[in-house]
């Protein structure tokens, strides 16, 4: 599977959900290549934080050629995780191109939700040429114990062919702390409601991916 986390929005978790799924993977006894199309080498920092062994391997790859080296760069790999950058469309396009299954990493506000436009939009175009991608929202940076909002849902009511992954992940600083140090949360004490959101994330973009028809 190549599964893309990608938003043309700036801050919205690309990172951070590429870095813990990908990890979740190569838990679970995949060969897991970790690809930085962000030019800022965001999963790359990750990786250079990292004194514990590599999880798995990271290669820094912002270029607008993405989409037709993909098969070779990919070779030999289970599973391939695209880490989108913010802003530049070329690279975005080209990882859209790249992928089986595109996640638009937002966060719950309205405005987040329109700010995620751009990738719709390359999503919309990418299809006419790959009939079977796949993509969805995924909600990140929920606060704890609050239901998805009303004007969330009509926000995300904007994208009627876009689904909305049931798992999500809340704001927690330990996303933040074990990104600081290359860790995954699988890594660090105390990350248990941490783990078993990107646990069940990763359970669902699995399931997600095995679906024939386009969702
Ligand atoms: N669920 C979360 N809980 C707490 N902090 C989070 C969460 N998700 C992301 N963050 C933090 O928010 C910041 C932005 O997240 P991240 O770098 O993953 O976004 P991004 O979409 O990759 O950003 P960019 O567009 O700059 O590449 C980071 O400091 C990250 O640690
Ligand atoms: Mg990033």
């Amino acid at each position: 599977m190549i599964v893309g986390f990608l938003n043309q929005k700036g801050g919205v978790g690309k990172t951070t959900l590429s870095v813990n799924v990908a990890a979740s993977l190569a838990r679970r006894g995949g060969r897991v290549l970790l690809i930085d199309a962000d030019p800022q080498g965001s999963s790359l920092d990750w990786a250079a934080a990292r004194e514990a062994a590599p999880l798995l391997s990271v290669a820094g790859l912002p270029r607008p050629t993405l989409h037709k080296e993909i098969g070779q760069i990919g070779y030999g790999y289970d599973h391939v995780v695209i880490d989108g950058p913010p802003r530049v469309t070329d690279l975005a396009r080209s990882a859209v191109m790249a992928a089986d299954v595109v996640l638009i990493p937002t966060q719950p506000s309205p405005y987040d939700i329109w700010a995620s436009d751009e990738v719709v939009k390359l999503i919309g175009e990418a299809i006419v040429f790959k009939e079977d991608l796949k993509y969805a929202f995924v909600i990140n940076r929920k606060i704890s114990n609050t239901s998805i909002g009303r004007d969330v849902r009509e926000a995300l009511a904007a994208y009627p062919d876009v689904p909305v992954f049931e798992s999500s992940l809340t704001q927690r600083v330990i996303f933040a702390e074990a990104a600081a140090r290359g860790l995954s949360v699988h890594e660090v004490d105390g990350a248990v409601r941490a783990v078993s959101e990107i646990e069940a994330l990763t359970d669902e973009l699995l399931e997600f991916a095995k679906l024939k028809e386009p969702a």
